[in-house]
């Protein structure tokens, strides 16, 4: 056994002691090949699989909704702030931090006994108004770009340092072309205009800086199986690894529809233990599988659900099997705070996560604990 899945398990044991305080989630069904299972939710079966099983968490919700936060705690040994630790929120005037909301659900992940997955560092997405305002108007200079960036990674990763155990470092920096031989090529982002490949390295390294321990993810969907992104994944870590460059693991988003064919199982595994035959970690980061339905409220059919609890099998099995794969966290656990029917409306697509609306759990999360329970 790995020394890191060792102590991911002996982290998340201690947090269990914590658990057996805590009700069963009121949503279970109580089925009785189900009561097989046992009494044991995701996160305490996690444990003994030496997996983190995550959740993106939504504060909005944490606060309002007892029954979410009541599966929060009781399902999950990991959280992600779903939005609250993106720049936009973290520095919303140049120069001027708040940390409020991502210290609180590090306070809420403590009394829980639960470990803190940070999202993200750097982004070409949800970025403060100042600073995209201040690149397209020329009143932030290249030069300045790069100070603004290495103030916002310190001040950051060093304001979590010994809270979070693992940063999404870049997020979503490759496009979605090339092929299994050919490798995307890099998104035109503002950091890629101003400073060509080189920033991934910088950040890299501040963030070492700021916590020397803290894990060091490359992030991104569509990265799960042999395509372009996949393989520019694997040669940009190659290349950071040979030049010492701190890093630690490739962040797998997970972002999956029924709209797409079935992924093959054992690619996605193939394609996982590339990646760690660099000695990489693997993080699973955001797992969803959307269901395209005729309108949001149409449900979606017997054929439909069997099909994505299939597919949820899938990919937690892929991760079980790659010795080096140390987290499987979904963005977010409820179908009623997804992020999936107001992005995806036309077509319609939802129901994607393991319960739902009501907090029913869907066959999607009983086939996630048979899986860690195998
Ligand atoms: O901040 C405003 C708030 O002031 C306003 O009251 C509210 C009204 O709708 O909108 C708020 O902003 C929303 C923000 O989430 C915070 O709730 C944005 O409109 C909304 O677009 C934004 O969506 C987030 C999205 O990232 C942004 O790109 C989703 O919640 C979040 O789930 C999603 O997460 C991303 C990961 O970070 C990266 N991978 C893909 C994943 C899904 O897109």
């Amino acid at each position: 056994m790995s020394k890191q899945r060792l102590t991911v398990i002996l982290t998340v044991l201690a947090a269990l002691m914590a658990l057996f305080a805590v009700p069963a989630a009121s949503a279970h069904n109580s089925s009785s090949a189900r009561e097989d299972l046992g009494d044991r939710g995701l996160r305490d079966l996690g444990a003994l699989r030496g997996l983190y099983i995550g959740t993106a968490v939504n504060m909005d919700a944490l606060s309002a909704d007892p029954t979410y936060r009541s599966l929060t705690q009781s399902e999950f040994s990991s959280v992600t702030a779903e939005n609250v630790m993106k720049w936009e929120t973290v520095e919303p005037q140049r120069g001027v931090d708040n940390f409020t909301q991502g210290d609180r659900l590090v306070r809420f992940a403590r009394r829980n006994k639960q470990s803190v997955y940070g999202h993200n560092i750097l982004w070409h997405n949800q970025l403060p108004g100042w600073l995209t305002t201040g690149v397209s108007n020329g009143t932030i200079d290249k030069q300045a770009l790069k100070s603004i960036l290495r103030r916002h990674t310190l001040a950051l990763v060093g304001h979590y340092r010994g809270k979070v155990r693992a940063w999404d470092v870049t997020n979503e920096i490759f496009n979605d072309d090339g092929d299994k031989n050919t490798p995307a090529t890099w998104r035109d982002t503002i950091w890629y205009q101003n400073f060509g490949t080189e920033y991934v390295e910088w950040v890299l390294r501040w963030a070492r800086q700021a916590d020397s321990r803290v894990g060091l993810y490359l992030n991104d969907y569509n990265n799960e199986n042999f395509n372009g992104k996949a393989l520019a994944y694997y040669n940009l870590a190659k290349e950071l690894k040979r030049k010492h460059v701190p890093l630690d693991g490739i962040g797998v988003q997970g972002h999956l529809s029924l709209k797409y064919g079935h992924p093959d199982p054992g690619e996605i595994k193939a394609t996982l233990q590339r990646y760690t035959s660099l000695g990489l970690g693997i993080a699973f980061t955001e797992v969803d599988i959307r269901i395209p339905v005729l309108t949001a409220e149409t449900p979606p059919t017997a054929e439909q659900v069997t099909e994505q609890t299939r597919r949820y099998r899938d990919v937690i099995d892929a991760c079980l099997a790659v010795r080096r794969c140390n987290t499987f966290t979904l963005w977010g656990h409820a179908d009623k705070y997804s992020w999936v029917p107001g992005w995806f409306t036309n077509p319609p697509e939802g129901y994607a996560t393991p319960f739902t609306d009501a907090y029913v759990a869907k066959p999607a999360y009983w086939t996630l604990r048979e899986a860690l329970a195998g």
